[in-house]
């Protein structure tokens, strides 16, 4: 992950810390619309806006840290990964990277399904309307009460991670005298470029059941021997945050091949193959990440070529988005609270949350990008370890950046791409209280998530 060091800015003229820094950008002021949602822009007096809306005013009104969602950006990429797959296909949103009840009505009135992977969040989800039939159920190890709730209220799919879920889904079906729609989760084997924690298709790993050794051919067999279960499909999810499109084609070679296998042994075109999540989106300017119609296209052709080569029917497709989509339409707005010059090292700039909003840096090394954002400002670029309030030296938000060197206490700075895998795996550690999430449209914003409070802490603290 480490990337070219270079001079760094005056404080530190001397001697270069090792990092993931390249050179600072030309303009500390431009906001790269790479990594910022739609809406975000400078407004004439220098601060930055989104929706409409001034941060200093957002963060006056809802204080910081919190995160702020452009509403319009959430919908225009949830529908451009609609409009890029079309009617012979199914985009799922994967709610484990952000889930609230008004983002459930997004999806819905922009025609997606829903990919939960929880009680918790199959419950959201029902709360906020979502029909049951456009919603899978992921896991893999669902409860005895998860499998039966899911069941009992009808979710389109629910998606078999192993042998024992095979027969346990089957017997709560037929307990409640249902049929079950199910997929059989495979691992194709595929090694996805990405983090150790985030990749799920090389076999060494908790999910799925292997292709590579006939387990996945045992499966299916398994399964279309129970009554409970339909078996409409097999699902595969090779990792998180790629860019390269090599792993789904792999995938989805390897998915129809099982597909023409059980055809020839068991007389049945299974109808749906799903391709899962793991689109990359851009973190900092040197991301470059592929459009949906360009991924659309591209699992499109590859799966007809190889059903046309094994004479299959040309299966259902459908891709379980989350990061792509939610990702880049918020950033998390923080206040400046101390500022630590080390000399020949770097900037030490702390501000008023830290892991407990955002842990994916200290977890995968994940990069960010920042900027000031409460003003302009021409001073020259100072390199910043940004890092939280929490009592971990590990406590890192944005590892290696440029901030100018002026910045001082009370300033606002945003870390942007923070719309997924960030409030949904926020903590509570050091009693921080979790941030809000607003969301932001057209001149208006509105809390869709609250802040923590501290009776909210204390009221599970029954002792
Ligand atoms: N489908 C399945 C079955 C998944 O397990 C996931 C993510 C997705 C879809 C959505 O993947 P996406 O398009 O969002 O990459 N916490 C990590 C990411 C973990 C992803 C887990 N599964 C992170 O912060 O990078």
């Amino acid at each position: 992950m480490s990337r070219s060091a270079h001079p760094a800015g005056p404080r530190h003229a001397d001697v270069l810390p090792e990092g993931h820094y390249t050179a600072p950008p030309a303009d500390l002021n431009a906001l790269d619309p790479k990594v910022w949602a739609h809406t975000v822009t400078r407004t004439p007096e220098g601060s930055v806006s989104i929706g409409g809306i001034d941060v200093k005013d957002l963060a006056e009104e809802y204080g910081t840290p919190a995160y702020f969602m452009d509403e319009a950006d959430f919908r225009s990429r949830a529908r451009a990964w609609r409009t890029a797959f079309g009617h012979d296909a199914d985009v799922f949103y994967a709610g484990k990277a952000f889930l609230s009840r008004a983002v459930v009505r997004w999806l819905h009135e922009e025609g997606l399904n829903l990919d939960v992977c929880s009680g918790g969040e199959l419950a959201t989800a029902l709360s906020a309307g979502m029909p049951a039939d456009r919603i899978a159920f992921h896991g893999n190890n669902k409860s005895e009460e998860e499998i039966r709730t899911a069941v009992t209220v009808g979710v389109g799919r629910i998606v078999l991670d192993s042998f024992q879920e095979i027969v346990r889904v089957a017997h709560i079906a037929q307990s409640l005298g249902k049929r079950q729609r199910v997929q059989i989760r495979v691992t194709v084997g595929v090694e996805a470029h990405t983090h150790e924690f985030i990749a799920t298709a090389h076999e060494d790993q908790k999910f799925g059941i292997a292709l590579a050794d006939g387990q996945a051919a045992e499966a299916v067999r398994r399964a279309l021997a129970l009554d409970g279960l339909e078996v409409v499909g097999i699902h595969s999810h090779i990792g998180s945050q790629i860019f390269d499109m090599a792993g789904f084609e792999v995938a989805a070679r390897r998915v129809v091949k099982l597909l023409a296998e059980v055809r020839d042994e068991h007389g049945v075109e299974l109808p749906e193959i799903d391709l899962g999540g793991g689109l990359g989106i851009a973190y900092t300017s040197e991301d470059d990440p592929s459009e949906p119609h360009e991924i659309a296209k591209a699992l499109g052709e590859i799966v007809t070529r190889e059903c046309e080569a094994a004479r299959l029917r040309t299966p259902r497709i459908s891709v379980e988005p989350g990061r792509a989509i939610v990702g880049p339409t918020a950033f998390t707005l923080y206040e400046v609270g101390t500022i630590k010059p080390l000399d020949g090292l770097r900037t030490y700039v702390s501000v008023d949350g830290g892991m407990s909003d955002n842990i994916r840096t200290a977890l995968y090394d994940a990069e960010y990008s920042v900027s000031l954002v409460s003003r302009t400002s021409d001073a020259e670029p100072m390199l910043v370890r940004v890092v939280g309030k929490h009592c971990e030296s590990g406590d890192i938000v944005v590892r290696d950046a440029f901030l100018p060197s002026d910045l001082a206490p009370g300033d606002l700075i945003a870390v942007p791409a923070t719309g997924a895998y960030c409030r949904s795996m926020a903590s509570n550690y050091n009693h921080a209280l979790r941030p809000p999430v607003v969301a932001v449209n057209n001149g208006e914003a509105r809390v869709i998530v609250r802040r923590e409070t501290e009776e909210d802490l204390l009221r599970l603290d029954v002792g």
